[in-house]
């Protein structure tokens, strides 16, 4: 059995201990392929990461379809590579690499939730939240640095907590590389040496957490597939582009049951929607989760214009009285 990965420097802070032992309860007995105070790599089996694979890749493949109907797209993995540039101008993709799932492409958006929500039932988490997030960030970033992109208040290239950005300090944070190079376009994770409660909060820009991302232990990691990154909210994290190649990602927060002093499971701050483990874990089988939004409506909408969001519904093919 290989050995763990673990850091040997103590926490200097009050409560950094009890966040660890949280995080350790919450993996529980889930494989661990690397253990730090804030940050537990939880290893995925062989199949459970080929499915997630290809439903990273059926997703990708029919948004590039669905928004590029004139072209032919071939589904493997070489789809990242020569597919680049349709992907990078795919109109369902955000400034931040978030690819929607919109009225042409939520249907194959739903094997993802299937197949996450199986491998976290799987690993025994599940019951350790009490309300997960819907949907999930399947983020596809480019490893070239971009100096505009880059300095935004909230880009993900500024060592950073979500808890800067609106999320609860309950909320545990899931990264999980998919498809493409995570090498390429890293993700580091940092224990800070203190995290003073005056910045606990959001903050309107990244850099004002200065004082805590100034002074942060690295976790020695490496971002690679097939493994779940699981962190405390009051850990740290950092996109980092090394070189042009594409790396698509998941990720998503989960809000622990146990509550520790000074916590609550409030998420009104959150621009994220939060559900309670049964009501996610029935997404993708029996809740579809959907939307009547056209691919580009996202950018469409910034842009000031009114977009028509048109009604779904779902047609029960073994109800033979209807
Ligand atoms: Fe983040």
């Amino acid at each position: 059995m290989p050995q763990l990965d673990r850091t040997v420097t103590a926490p200097t802070w009050t409560d950094c201990h009890a966040r660890g032992e949280r995080l350790a309860r919450i993996v529980g007995e889930a494989k661990l392929a690397a253990s730090f105070p804030l940050l537990q790599v939880v290893r995925m089996s062989d199949a459970q990461f080929a499915r997630l694979e290809a439903a990273a890749l059926a997703y990708l493949w029919h948004s590039l379809s669905a928004a590029f109907p004139e072209r032919s797209f071939g589904l493997d993995r070489r789809l990242l590579v020569e597919y680049r540039d349709a992907l990078l101008d795919l109109p369902n993709r955000t400034p931040n690499g978030v690819i929607l799932p919109r009225r042409e492409t939520f249907l194959s958006f739903n094997m993802i939730h299937q197949v996450l929500a199986n491998v976290i039932q799987g690993a025994g988490m599940l019951s350790a939240f009490s309300h997960l997030q819907i949907p999930c960030n399947v983020r596809l970033v480019e490893g070239t640095p971009d100096r505009d992109t880059d300095s935004r208040s909230y880009s993900s290239t500024k060592i950073h907590t979500d808890v800067w950005n609106g999320e609860p300090i309950s909320s545990i944070l899931f990264n999980i590389p998919v498809l493409g190079d995570p090498a390429a376009v890293d993700l580091r994770f940092y224990e800070p040496r203190n995290f003073p409660s005056e910045l606990r909060v959001a903050l309107s820009d990244y850099k004002l957490g200065e004082p805590v991302a100034s002074s942060v232990e690295e976790y020695p990691v490496a971002f690679q597939m097939k493994h779940l990154y699981i962190s405390d909210a009051l850990s740290l994290h950092q996109t980092v582009k090394r070189r042009p190649a594409l790396r698509l990602s998941l990720d998503f927060r989960a809000i622990a049951r146990e509550m520790l002093p000074g916590e609550s499971a409030d998420c009104s701050g959150s621009r994220a929607t939060y559900i309670t483990p049964d009501a996610w874990s029935a997404c993708g089988l029996t809740t579809i989760l959907g939307s009547g939004e056209p691919p580009d409506g996202f950018h469409r909408r910034r842009a000031g214009e009114a977009v028509i969001r048109e009604a779904l519904s779902i047609r029960d093919v073994d109800d033979l009285s209807a």
